[in-house]
């Protein structure tokens, strides 16, 4: 990764984090976009200001105990009232995405419909004109039998891998305890419908594409910071 790269991923983080008001009650998303917003938080927390972050992931929640956040668990919160977070792609207009490259979709995914507001926040890389142009779509599914929704993905036209960990050819495991199914079916035509036949796959959990999900997103690019909004029309 660039030193540009980061550099505009900052841009894009310091804007969001800006959008936290006192009181909130915040989504902590995963990956390194989301870490640097948590990072930029923490600073503020130090200087007194009142915030409780609900992490995304065991790695979040780690980064931002150390950092001094004050957390809650999910399903000790009522509601959460912004959510920030990172993506591997984004569709400009619909705010399409897709996510998971992390390994963290699912409580991602659960946070996310949770909050009152998610917002995204990613360098200029991940815009592309079609979810699925780089990126195969992680799903989330049951370790046992996992071949079985892995057959089904095939026969929807994806390529299939089961994900390994970074280091290892053991699969990864989520912090769910699940395999993830890297199911490669390139620019995807109507990401709505694709999420649907995928939920209805038997020993499938979840999957990364966050379709009606995002509010806003935002995008570091060389200049700055900008806000690409929903275009509800
Ligand atoms: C984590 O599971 C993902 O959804 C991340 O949000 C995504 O991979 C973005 O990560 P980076 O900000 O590191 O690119």
């Amino acid at each position: 990764m660039s030193a540009e790269q980061d550099r505009r991923k900052q841009f894009a983080a310091d804007l969001a984090a800006d959008r936290i008001e006192p009181g909130m009650i915040v989504g902590l998303g995963t990956g390194s976009t989301a870490d640097l917003v948590t990072r930029r938080l923490a600073e503020r927390v130090a200087e007194g200001f009142p915030v409780t972050g609900v992490p995304t992931s065991s790695k979040t929640a780690a980064l931002a105990g150390s950092l001094g956040i004050p957390l809650m668990d999910l399903q000790h919160v009522d509601h959460i009232d912004l959510t920030i977070d990172g993506a591997d792609e984004i569709q400009p207009g619909t705010l399409f995405a897709l996510k998971g490259a992390g390994g963290a979709l699912l409580r991602e995914k659960l946070v996310a419909h949770d909050s009152t507001t998610v917002l995204l926040v990613i360098d200029d890389t991940k815009i592309v004109d079609q979810i699925g142009s780089r990126f195969s779509v992680p799903v989330e599914v049951v370790q046992f039998g996992w071949r079985i929704p892995a057959r089904e993905l095939q026969r929807l036209g994806a390529t299939i891998e089961l994900r390994t960990g970074a280091d290892t050819q053991a699969p990864f495991v989520t912090d769910n305890d699940n395999y993830v199914l890297d199911a490669c079916f390139g620019p995807i035509e109507d990401p709505m419908a694709l999420s649907h036949l995928i939920k209805e796959i038997t020993g499938v959990i979840e999957h990364g594409l966050f379709v009606g999900v995002v509010d806003e997103v935002i995008v570091g690019d060389h200049g700055g910071a900008r806000i690409l909004p929903l275009d509800s029309t």
